[in-house]
C-alpha cells in the first residue's frame, strides 16, 4: 500500500466552526470513508506548534449536522484510520450552577448519558463490554487542566436539539450535575472503544434554564458567547496539546488488551 501523502496525526481535535483557522500552516483536507458512512467532512491535517494534528468539525462544514444527527461512529472511526490515539473534544456547554458562569472553561471527569436512540457501539454484535467508570482519560485531563480551567465536574448529555425545561434543568442540578451539553456522548464511548483517549473540554456558554430566572436558554446567545470566547477557548486548546506526552493511547484507555474482538480495529 502506497503511504499517505500527509504526515500521521496522532492527536486530534473535534470542535466547532471557530476552530478553522487553528492550524499554524498549511493544513490538508482528507476524505475519509468508513464503514459507518462518512464523518461529518473532511479531516484537515496541519501543525500545532510541534504536532501534527487532526481536526475535525462536528457539525459539519457548514453546521449541518444537529447533535442527534452527527455521525459519531464515522468520526471517531475516520480519526483512527488516519492514524490519531488521541482526541480532545472542546463544546459548548450549560451551566447548571451559578458558580460557573459564561466564559469559564471547565474539563468535567464524569458524563451522564441523557440521550436516546444515537447510535453508540462498533460492537452491535456482542460480547465486548468496555469500563466506562471513568469516561474521560486521565492524561488528557491533566494536559488540559491549565491556569483558569476547571479540574472535573458532571456534565449531562441531553438529546436535543430542543433545550431543557426548567423542571428538567432543576433536577439535573439537583442531582449535584455541574453541565449539560448535547455532543458529549457517544463521542467519549466510542473513543474508549476504539482505544483512543479522550478528554472533553466546555466551555461554558449560558446558564441553563433552571438556574437563571428569565426566558431560558435561546440558540442565538449560545452562537453569541461561542463566538465571543473562540480567541482565547482556541488558546487553551492548544496549550493542552502542548502538554500532551506521547503519541500512543494510554495504559489506561488500551481497553481490549487481552480481549478477542469480533471487528478489527483501523
Ligand atoms: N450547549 C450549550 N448550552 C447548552 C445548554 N444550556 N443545554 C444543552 N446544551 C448546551
Amino acid at each position: 500500500m502506497a503511504a499517505p501523502a500527509y504526515p500521521r496525526p496522532t492527536l486530534a481535535v473535534i470542535g466547532g466552526s471557530g476552530f478553522y483557522d487553528f492550524f499554524d500552516d498549511g493544513a490538508v483536507d482528507v476524505a475519509v470513508e468508513t464503514p459507518y458512512g462518512a464523518p461529518s467532512g473532511p479531516v484537515t491535517i496541519g501543525t500545532v506548534g510541534e504536532r501534527t494534528v487532526a481536526f475535525l468539525p462536528r457539525h459539519g462544514a457548514q453546521h449541518q449536522f444537529s447533535p442527534h444527527t452527527v455521525p459519531y461512529r464515522a468520526n471517531m472511526w475516520a480519526l483512527r484510520s488516519v492514524g490519531v490515539r488521541r482526541v480532545f473534544g472542546p463544546c459548548a456547554v450549560g451551566s447548571l450552577t451559578p458558580q460557573l458562569g459564561p466564559g469559564a472553561v471547565v474539563v468535567p471527569d464524569q458524563l451522564v448519558d441523557r440521550t436516546s436512540g444515537r447510535e453508540q457501539t462498533y460492537f452491535d454484535g456482542g460480547g465486548v463490554h468496555v469500563s466506562f467508570a471513568d469516561p474521560y482519560c486521565a492524561e488528557l485531563r491533566a494536559a488540559a487542566v491549565q491556569e483558569g480551567v476547571g479540574d472535573g465536574g458532571t456534565m449531562v448529555v441531553v438529546e436535543g436539539p430542543r433545550f431543557s425545561t426548567r423542571a428538567e434543568s432543576q433536577w439535573f442540578a439537583a442531582q449535584g450535575w455541574q453541565l449539560v451539553n448535547m455532543t458529549g456522548h457517544p463521542e467519549a464511548v466510542l473513543a474508549r472503544e476504539l482505544e483512543m483517549c479522550y478528554a472533553a473540554i466546555a466551555l461554558v456558554t449560558d446558564l441553563d434554564a433552571g438556574v437563571e430566572a428569565g426566558g431560558g436558554v435561546r440558540a442565538v446567545d449560545v452562537f453569541a458567547e461561542f463566538a465571543r470566547n473562540i480567541g482565547p477557548f482556541k488558546a487553551l486548546v492548544r496549550t493542552a496539546i502542548a502538554a500532551v506526552a506521547g503519541d500512543d493511547t494510554c495504559a489506561d484507555c488500551r481497553v481490549h488488551d487481552g480481549v478477542q474482538l469480533p471487528i478489527a480495529l483501523p
